[in-house]
């Protein structure tokens, strides 16, 4: 035995990890060395952590405190009309003046999209047939056009699609940006873990480690050396987004300067949530802090309530768009990312004596919003739901490819209508098939202002760029 087989071997044995080495004999050269590389990059003491909370030896937190969020609404009164219209400017200003970098995290597995590459390269415009990465890539040059600035773009893969990011990437030409201005870095993985605390294994000489969450993306971002460049480019703030939702503005203005005259950290867009029952997380408060409350964790009787006016006072449904300052980002890194760690029972295919089977087991995930309590100052910008959300999140039925190119078509044929343009035929749903290019318009004003003429038709479709 080398020392350094005899250094892990002890390492996994005191976090109760031995059975990482039970088919040692039998295995090649090769794929005892490709082993000892998995177990050298596990986290022990982290392991030892996740052990307690697969076991459930952590006692469960009494439970916490709720209230909700103040909310810069989307019906405003004067004053608010007002402060919106300061806030535009200084939004303005700070992407005219290259202080706004843009991160898309993008590192997720597309499980429940049932698609085999990177969810980002799954095509979703309803008429140009763009995937999502193009979509974003075409409001960034959008972006850049309107403020007269290139920005960075920090892209968060994980190992499972990070190859295959680069090159479908490199593959497009960036989309038009420049590659300088396109940086990639993986998140962490951390080991899956079966109810007894024992790391799950994928393979006779790998272990099943999966994404450590998108909270993963504050600390990749440093680790990677993002968080030097950014500084080195001068940027004050990024504009955090999801691939999974093409409606998603990366520069908005108003959002960035709300952030930036609150003297905000971290702030969230949120929208309305359509009813009591709707299972997306909402923007509030758990004991104080500001965070973001699970479906599930919200007792029924609060997921009802409602306000005088009748809304849901639990109603801010979030969407998953933040603003973050770089300093932020550095000073939640400082002496380690401390976030809370969530737990995900699901079933996995896992490699057990010899074969692949089914097993549950429990994935442990860090989320981006669990950093909002640690922001001293929060704006929570409610915005239009049919303007800026409508995520591919399943292969059929809510937040899938149909409902999200359906959603598209009928935002954009709103514009076409108010324009005074045909429409053409709708389909058998009554969707118009259409779609407008970000780079000519990504509002209605825009679109309006710039007059755009005849479309370029597609099959039965109609594309304006
Ligand atoms: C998430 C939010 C939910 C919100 C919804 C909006 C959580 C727990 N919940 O739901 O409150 O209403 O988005 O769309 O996040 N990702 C990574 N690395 C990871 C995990 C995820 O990069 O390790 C990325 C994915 O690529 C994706 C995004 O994060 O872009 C969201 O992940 P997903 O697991 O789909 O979130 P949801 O549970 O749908």
């Amino acid at each position: 035995m080398n020392a350094r087989e005899d250094r892990l071997r002890r390492a996994a044995m005191a976090a109760g990890q031995e059975h990482l080495f039970r088919h040692w004999t039998s295995l090649s050269e090769a794929s005892r060395a490709r082993l000892l590389d998995e177990i050298e990059s596990v986290d022990f003491a982290l392991v030892g952590h996740h052990r307690s909370l697969a076991r459930g030896e952590v006692a469960a937190a009494k439970q916490p405190a709720f209230a909700p969020a103040d909310v810069f609404p989307l019906e405003r009164d004067a004053d608010q009309e007002a402060r919106a219209v300061a806030a535009r400017k200084r939004g303005v200003e700070a992407l005219a003046e290259g202080h706004v970098g843009y991160l898309l995290v993008a590192g997720g597995q597309a499980s429940r999209l049932g698609y085999d590459g990177p969810k980002g390269a799954y095509r979703i415009g309803p008429v140009s047939d763009w995937s999502l990465f193009e979509i974003h890539a075409r409001r960034l040059r959008a972006a850049a056009a309107r403020y007269g600035r290139p920005a960075p773009w920090y892209v968060m893969t994980s190992r499972g699609n990070d190859a295959q990011t680069r090159e479908f990437f490199a593959e497009h030409g960036y989309f038009g940006l420049d590659a300088r201005d396109v940086m990639f870095f993986s998140q962490s993985m951390v080991p899956a873990l079966d109810f007894e605390g024992r790391i799950l294994m994928a393979g006779e000489d790998r272990l099943f480690l999966a994404p450590n969450g998108h909270g993963g993306s504050l600390e990749a971002f440093a680790r990677s050396g993002a968080l030097e460049d950014a500084r080195r480019r001068g940027l004050r703030h990024l504009s955090y987004f999801q691939v999974d939702n093409p409606l998603a503005p990366p520069a908005d203005p108003l959002f960035l300067g709300l952030h930036a005259l609150e003297g905000a950290s971290m702030s969230s867009k949120v929208v309305e949530k359509r009813n009591a029952g709707e299972k997306v997380g909402v923007i509030g408060r758990v004991d104080g802090q500001l965070s973001c409350i699970e479906y599930t964790d919200l007792p029924s009787e609060l997921r009802e309530a409602r306000d005088e006016q009748g809304k849901l006072r639990f109603g801010a449904g979030n969407i998953a768009l933040h603003v973050l300052d770089i300093e932020f980002v550095a000073e939640l890194n400082r002496g380690g990312l401390q976030l809370p760690w969530h737990l995900a029972r699901k079933s996995m295919e896992v490699w057990e004596a010899g074969a692949l089977v089914k097993k549950q087991g429990v994935k442990f995930e860090t989320f981006v919003f669990d950093a909002l309590g640690r922001s001293e100052r929060s704006v929570t910008l409610e915005v239009a739901r049919h303007r800026e959300f409508s995520p591919v999140k399943n292969s059929t039925g809510e937040d899938s490819p149909a409902t999200t190119r359906a959603d598209l078509c009928r935002l954009h044929s709103e514009w076409i209508r108010s324009a005074g343009l045909p429409l053409p035929v709708p389909d058998e749903g009554g969707l118009h098939p259409v779609e407008v290019d970000p780079l000519l318009a990504e509002d209605l004003e825009t679109f309006v202002a710039r007059g755009p003429n005849r479309p370029e038709v597609r099959g039965h479709g109609h594309l304006y760029r």
